[in-house]
């Protein structure tokens, strides 16, 4: 395995239209999300990708604008309980308000996983990870056979009960909500202006309909991109979520330049808000939700000084591009300026928290509007302020999140 830092490694792995593989270490995830989009390759992954890319077209994302501010003021209203100055972890209200927003906007389906104290579902998706990833450290278990005989597999095979059992309950449901409402294809879906009581086709359904109308996925290749979409889609912004929110506590001056640009902005959010971008893009460099993701190399490379033989795989790590003094002067301080810059002026693989080219996050834009609106109506309701000595423990599993949570104290704006 060979880790590149230097953005124009960078620049020759992820532009590659050859290098599209993704390495061994994925199919560590195969017996949770299948040959999903963020593991197939060649021809299947081409295929899947033109197929999805419709799903996150900017179009669409307006329509998911309401959905996520209506699970915003959920968040808002659950936080009051807390907003008292005290201390405590805001990590599992925000990962409820995640996991509502990409099932009622990608799936269709009304969760109120928010109105819970916790998810099985969350849990589920905690424990594959922590398995996960820990398998891909122990040599010994990288074998099948071995594997079969530990603790981590009787644990790992609990949580894929849940978290297939959650995918087909909602693909069952969304298919039910399609018969009910008589969409047997495009044409009747175009007509129809209800669909599970209100408006929109969601992601899931442009799949379901593209296999009813003959030329779409089977059900095991909706299930697998069910599987990815709610844990791509849901994981990676609750740890965006909540760094930036610890990050903002840090930072009065910061948070102070946000809180009028949500101001001013309010109801605009899909518009550009350049502080609070910049604001998001600064918490994604210095914690990338996917703090590394790595190609398998199918001929001898040579990238910069450096072979890389056939069989190896090639890995950037997001978090160390992002820790380049050339690019990012006095790397670990939070200065969302650097983002002010006109694009231009910033090297084109010196950020790459969404990777960048063909394979790049399906799910970009998607994120940066949620990410958008969460953290405008926070920054409206709530001043976030520190808490002493807290500092995050980093922990970089197949999604990078706080091994101590994000300890925080909150207080209601007047
Ligand atoms: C802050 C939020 C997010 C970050 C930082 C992020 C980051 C990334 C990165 C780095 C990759 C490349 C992974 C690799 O090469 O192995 C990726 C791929 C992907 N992301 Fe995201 N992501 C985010 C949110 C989302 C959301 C909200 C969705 C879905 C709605 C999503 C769906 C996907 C999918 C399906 C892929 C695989 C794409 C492909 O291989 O063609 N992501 N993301």
């Amino acid at each position: 395995m060979v880790f590149f830092a230097d953005p124009e490694d960078v620049r020759q792995i992820l532009s590659s239209h050859t290098l599209l593989s993704k390495s061994k270490n994925y199919e560590l995830v195969e017996s949770w999300l299948g040959k999903g989009l963020l593991t197939s390759a060649n021809e299947a992954w081409r295929r899947r990708r033109k197929l999805l890319t419709p799903a996150f077209h900017f179009r669409i994302l307006s329509e998911y604008k309401e959905p996520i501010e209506e699970n915003c003021k959920i968040l808002i209203s659950r936080l009051r309980e807390k907003a008292n100055g005290e201390q405590f972890d805001i990590y599992p209200y925000i990962t409820l308000f995640a996991l509502d927003s990409i099932l009622e906007t990608a799936m269709g389906i009304k969760k109120h996983a928010q109105m819970q104290s916790e998810s099985e579902y969350v849990k589920a998706v905690e424990t594959i990870c922590r398995v996960m990833h820990k398998r891909s450290f122990s040599f010994w278990q990288r074998f099948a056979i071995l594997y079969r005989f530990t603790d981590a597999y009787k644990e790992s095979a609990e949580a894929l009960k849940v978290l297939h059992g959650e995918t087909n309950r909602v693909i069952k449901l969304r298919r039910q909500m399609l018969e009910e409402t008589n969409i047997h294809n495009m044409s009747d879906a175009e007509k129809s202006e209800d669909i599970g009581g209100k408006r929109r086709l969601a992601f899931l359904d442009m799949l379901l309909i593209a296999q009813m109308e003959g030329g779409g996925l089977t059900d095991r290749e909706i299930r697998e991109e069910v599987d990815t979409f709610l844990f791509e889609g849901h994981d990676t912004t609750s740890s965006a979520i909540a760094f930036c929110i610890y990050l903002l506590s840090q930072d009065e001056h910061v948070q102070q330049r946000a809180y009028e640009e949500a101001m001013a902005l309010q109801g605009r959010e899909k518009e550009s808000m350049r502080y609070l971008e910049a604001v998001i893009k600064e918490t994604l460099r210095l914690y990338p939700s996917v703090p590394f993701y790595s190609r398998k190399v199918q001929e001898d490379l040579q990238i910069g000084k450096l072979t890389v033989p056939k069989g190896a795989s090639v890995s950037t790590l997001a978090y160390m591009v992002h820790r380049d003094e050339k690019n990012f002067p006095n790397p670990e301080k939070f200065d969302p300026e650097r983002f002010m810059v006109a694009e231009k002026d910033l090297h084109p693989f010196a950020f790459v928290a969404f990777s960048a080219g063909p394979r790049n996050c399906i799910g970009q834009k998607f994120a940066m509007l949620e990410l958008k609106l969460v953290l405008s109506s926070l920054l409206r309701s709530y001043e976030f302020l520190p808490v002493k000595d807290f500092k995050p423990n980093p922990l970089a599993e197949l999604v990078m999140k706080s091994g101590n949570g994000i300890q925080i104290r909150i207080r209601p704006r007047s």
